[in-house]
């Protein structure tokens, strides 16, 4: 939550700083800023809204090659422009923008900054002042922010100027994201390499408690002790097309119409040259070791792994508990013996997941990330890592990386499966295959989708998502998809639990879209079918071939049982789509989120 972007080299700063907050804007988007500073001192100009918003007020006229910028998902304090970063300290030296928390930030503000009059109701503020104090007590500010530092408790990626050193941007970072970007004349700092791969794809991770000191031609990093520290940048292996929406009017659309392809670049990079699905023989063994499996996860993922949980426990046989992470954190429930974590996690930055992880690890368990993002702070400490190559997902809806998640499990299972000498009455490789063809033939459906959702979803305040058994947990990811985007007020409910409360809350009218793709629950899910339309309510029954009947609003391709998640998410992803463009909402960026949720 929250990006930040810094610049420092021999071009104009801003528009640098505006296009990498352009594409960070998916981490929160309430308001946004920039600081510039050349000889004449510091500017900033920030704004509420959205990074369009902070254009139109940006002084076209100012040059500077050094600069910060950021944009905000509100923690402390409302969205405002009073609120935007960067924030100043009362004498104007220091600017600085903030990603994260400050759990103890009212304690350091009643200890140390009585007599300071904060302009903002953020905690970022707070630091911002305590380097102005220590630097007025006689430290250098370099002294001065390492000694902040290390009065901070929470989580921080923090850029710093300081008007009295326009060569020099001071970086530090503790459990949230930050990266720092080489170029040949020039120096970057990133929340995300996608916001400055305009200027370079070189790239140097930071770890927690690490500090650095960026200038046009050197990047020093050092720990809070300040020994020096070297480390070697990776090249950031993505494509500026990935990022960019093409054609497509949303980049939900885009990412959903993704998913074939999606699934055949997981087949291919987990398959070896013998064409057998293959992982780390390390993650097998581990896979083996265990004597449960506990899944960790948040959203879209918790529904991700769920349908894990089948794969694993009907193909590998072991049995698998799936946790929502925030309640794990401190709720944790007895553990077996041997277990294994399994951390799903899109971003690897989840700040609920990482919490476990840390947890878990200092416990001597060994962990087990599913990510799209490698070298992602959940990729980096777990001990073992399955990358999803769904490529960048930039709508905070979840799409294509559910479908790669549920895809990954799937070969996790087999692959574990066979290495127990477990026989699969089919070939995984082959049925993935059939999913990106089915998974092609619902995305070139769009219209009829279009089509049921206004049929459907059009009016309505609230909807509701049923199924049995794999169809319950597909159902609770539409409800999620549908409420995220349309803000229709959505649940997703086991059929068969419909009566023991929910139905009361069916009225005339009231959409209830069910999924019907499971032999063995069909006549059961579609008795409570009857049961909602015996009280008005408007059914949608998402059947597949071979189970279907003459009431259905759409009959799915027949792909192997199991693997049905993997399909039946798509019409309810278009579908809820569509529901958010008819009600003309911000699709890419409904209210109130951000993509990667990195504070608790
Ligand atoms: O990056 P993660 O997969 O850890 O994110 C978890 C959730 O925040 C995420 O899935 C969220 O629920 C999505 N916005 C849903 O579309």
């Amino acid at each position: 939550m929250c990006g930040i972007v810094g610049y420092i080299g021999s071009q104009d700063s801003k528009e640098i700083l505006l296009k990498g907050l352009e594409k960070l804007e998916y981490r929160g988007y309430d308001s946004a800023g920039i600081a510039v500073m050349n000889d004449n001192g510091v500017q900033v100009f920030k704004e509420k809204g959205r990074i369009a918003d902070l254009r139109n007020i940006v002084d076209e006229d100012v040059m500077a090659n050094t600069g910060i910028g950021h944009t905000r998902w509100a923690t402390h304090g409302v969205p405002s422009k009073v609120n935007a970063h960067p924030h100043q300290s009362t004498s104007g030296r220091f600017t600085l923008v903030h990603n994260g928390v400050i759990e103890n930030y009212d304690i350091l503000k009643r200890e140390y900054l009585q007599g300071v009059t904060l302009k903002s109701d953020t905690d970022t503020e707070i630091i911002v002042q305590l380097i102005d104090l220590f630097v007025n007590e006689g430290s250098t500010t370099e002294e001065a922010f390492r000694k902040t530092l290390t009065l901070l408790k929470g989580s921080y990626a923090l850029a710093l100027l300081d008007v009295e050193n326009n060569e020099t941007i001071f970086v530090a970072k503790n459990k949230s994201p930050l990266l720092v970007g080489l170029g040949e004349t020039f120096n970057v700092v990133a929340s995300d390499a996608m916001a400055m791969l305009q200027v370079t794809d070189q790239y140097v991770e930071l770890m927690d408690k690490e500090i650095v000191i960026v200038t046009k031609n050197e990047v020093k990093i050092q720990n809070l002790n300040g020994d020096d520290i070297s480390r070697d940048p990776y090249t950031a292996e993505l494509d500026a097309s990935d990022i960019e929406k093409g054609t497509y009017p949303h980049y939900m659309l885009k990412e959903i119409d993704e998913q074939p392809l999606v699934m055949r670049k997981i087949i291919q990079k987990y398959q070896n040259d013998r064409g057998d699905l293959t992982i780390d023989q390390e993650i097998v063994d581990a896979m083996n070791d265990a004597d449960r499996i506990y899944i960790i996860a948040a959203g879209t993922s918790y529904h991700a792994g769920l349908v894990g949980k089948q794969f694993i426990e009907k193909m590998a046989k072991v049995p698998v508990e799936v946790h929502i992470s925030s309640e794990f954190g401190y709720n944790m429930p007895l553990l077996s013996e041997k277990p294994l974590f399994i951390f799903i996690s899109q971003s690897g930055e989840t700040a609920d997941s990482r919490g476990v992880l840390v947890n878990v690890k200092e416990m001597g368990h060994k962990a087990l990330t599913i990510t799209n993002v490698q070298g992602s702070t959940l990729s980096r400490e777990a001990d073992y890592t399955l990358l999803l190559y769904a490529g960048p997902e930039i709508a905070v809806a979840s799409t294509k990386a559910y479908t790669a998640q549920i895809a990954v499990l799937s070969i996790l299972a087999e692959v574990t499966a066979k290495s127990r000498g477990i026989d699969l009455d089919f070939n995984l490789v082959q049925e993935l295959g059939i999913v990106a063809n089915a998974m092609e033939v619902l995305c070139d459906a769009k219209e009829e989708f279009e089509e049921i959702s206004r049929k459907f979803l059009s009016t309505t305040r609230n909807a509701f998502f049923i199924g049995r058994g794999i169809d319950f947990y597909v159902g609770l990811e539409g409800a999620l998809k549908l409420k995220e985007i349309s803000y229709i007020q959505a649940e997703g409910f086991a059929g068969g639990e419909l009566k023991h409360g929910t139905i009361a809350l069916i009225e005339n009218g009231t959409p209830v879209i069910a999924l019907a793709t499971q032999e063995s629950v069909n006549l059961s899910i579609r008795g409570n079918v009857k049961e909602v339309v015996a009280r008005g309510a408007n059914p949608c029954i998402i059947s597949m071939k071979g189970l279907e009947t003459e009431e259905d609003s759409f009959i799915i391709p027949e792909v192997n049982g199991l693997l049905t998640p993997l399909i039946s998410v798509i019409p309810l992803q278009l579908i809820s789509y569509y529901a958010a463009l008819h009600r003309e909402c911000d699709v890419d960026k409904p209210r109130n989120l951000a993509k990667s949720v990195t504070v608790e």
